[in-house]
């Protein structure tokens, strides 16, 4: 096999997305276009990946890292212009270059293999990944000649015809490339155009005119070629990502109770048997094990969840969740906290960088921050963690066994001892000794006949 090499293209400002935001950082299913199409070209084997950058070059640089190189575009002059930038580092490369664009977030590697395999097989010095659009204004299209049905040259929307506006087979913006016929080439492409910019797909005619091979590979399926330039291609990319990622979890044995109001991040993982419920939502880098019951309306955003655990109406953060944990409904997991197996954590308790051990409970009403809860502890209802004096922050312990009952605040820093009880009510400032019982509020007096 030839060896692969990859160009994106991601040095556009995205002018009609009228956004602060570079557009090929715009998010799909929570994930940056340009990082979508990354992802995708890695899996197909691609020896170096390089993204042109321009706008926002520093941004794109963060978010995909060391999973490509880098070019600079200072001057956004094409397409065209954008590829020749790569060529310092693969110009002298041999083998196949496959070139990509940052806002065409939908393109599987599934249909870049089958652009590499056609590529290989007609011989082709470059090959154009095109679809057939039912609407197929804002692309370029795709000329072929009458009685053979070869590839011509592609025409830019901007330049085209009457005649060539009317034709519904669009340039995806894909393409694969002898490389050193790439770069060979390029340096032909001239900028008398409609946009005075230099057209990549110029390559294609020129290499016809040449007497080259070139070839086209139509792909069957429009929706994943859609190009965004704009907030509505944005919200159509949206639904098409998000019905793609609902459908693979389905067939890995994902119950989704209604599959429109549920949203799965790209880098989500979930277990089979586990149920979704209307209005789960999970962000970034979530993993959910087996037969968990999450929902409805709950948001996990970056955590881990065990198995056979059950999240209702909530949110979670940044978390560890074990196995057979119960949280909600209305509960609040905020970054950096661990809740053991079997923990249950109940409606309107709010839980920040605390570590609950195995089988500890909060079931009602309560703030624990900053704490670690050993095993089998019981916050009853409406215990408070009292962490902040205005100007730092405590930590609060609490050991296996522990009772603190219901409405104790527990002044940090304060540890409460193995087995303790806490009275209903205390307000503890000292740590409370293991095995022992606390009580740190003022005796009832019953003054008899008052009234009288
Ligand atoms: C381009 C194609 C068009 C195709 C469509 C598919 C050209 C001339 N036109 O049009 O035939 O149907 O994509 O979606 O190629 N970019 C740079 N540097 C530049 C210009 C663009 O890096 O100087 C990047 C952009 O950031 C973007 C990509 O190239 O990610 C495509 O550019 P864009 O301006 O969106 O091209 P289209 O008009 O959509
Ligand atoms: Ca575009």
């Amino acid at each position: 096999m030839n060896k692969r090499y990859a160009v994106i293209l991601a040095a556009g400002k995205g002018t009609r997305m009228k956004s602060e935001l570079y557009k090929v950082l715009h998010p799909v299913c929570g994930k940056p276009m340009v990082e979508h199409v990354v992802d995708q070209v890695s899996q197909t084997g691609a020896e170096s990946i390089v993204t042109v950058t321009g706008h926002g070059a520093e941004m794109v640089k963060e978010h995909l890292g060391s999973r490509s190189s880098y070019v600079l575009q200072e001057k956004q002059l094409g397409t065209g212009h954008a590829v020749m930038q790569a060529e310092e580092l693969l110009g002298d490369k041999e083998g196949v270059t496959i070139v990509l664009c940052g806002d065409t977030p939908l393109i599987s590697s599934e249909t870049m293999e089958a652009l590499f395999t056609h590529h290989q097989e007609t011989g082709a010095k470059a090959t154009v990944l095109t679809a057939g659009a039912e609407d197929p204004s804002g692309y370029g299209r795709v000329v072929r000649e009458q009685e053979t049905g070869n590839v011509l040259r592609v025409v830019e929307q901007k330049d085209a015809s009457e005649a060539e506006l009317a034709i519904g087979e669009i340039n995806t913006g894909t393409y694969c490339f002898d490389n050193e016929t790439l770069f060979r080439v390029l340096k032909q492409v001239g900028n008398d155009n409609s946009q005075g910019e230099y057209y990549l797909p110029d390559v294609i005619g020129i290499l016809k005119d040449e007497g080259e091979t070139v070839s086209a590979w139509k792909t069957p399926d429009f929706s994943e070629t859609i190009g965004v330039n704009d907030r509505v291609a944005l919200a159509e990319a949206e639904q098409t990502m998000k019905r793609r990622i609902n459908t693979y979890w389905m067939r890995q044995g994902v119950t989704f109770i209604d599959d429109a109001q549920t949203y799965i991040s790209a880098d989500a993982v979930i277990g089979s048997d586990t149920v979704l419920y209307p209005g789960t939502i999970l962000n970034g880098n979530v993993t959910i094990g087996s037969k968990c019951k999450i929902g409805p309306h709950t948001e996990i955003s970056d955590s881990v969840v065990g198995s056979e655990t059950v999240i209702r109406h909530s949110v979670v953060s940044e978390s560890e969740v074990g196995s057979s944990v119960n949280i909600g409904p209305f509960a609040h997991i905020r970054p950096a906290s661990v809740l053991a197996d079997e923990v249950k954590v109940g409606n309107f308790v709010e839980v920040k960088k605390a570590s609950f051990g195995k089988g500890s409970k909060a079931s009602h009403l309560s703030y624990i921050g900053d704490a670690e809860i050993g095993s089998d502890v019981n916050l009853g209802c409406g215990s408070i963690t009292v962490n902040y004096d205005g100007k730092q922050k405590y930590l609060t312990k609490v050991k296996d066994g522990a009772f603190v009952g219901c409405n104790a605040n527990l002044i940090a820093p304060v540890t409460i001892g193995e087995n303790a009880v806490v009275a209903a009510g205390s307000t503890i400032t000292e740590d409370v000794p293991s095995q022992s019982l606390s009580i740190a509020r003022s005796r009832q007096t019953n003054k008899e006949n008052y009234i009288k």
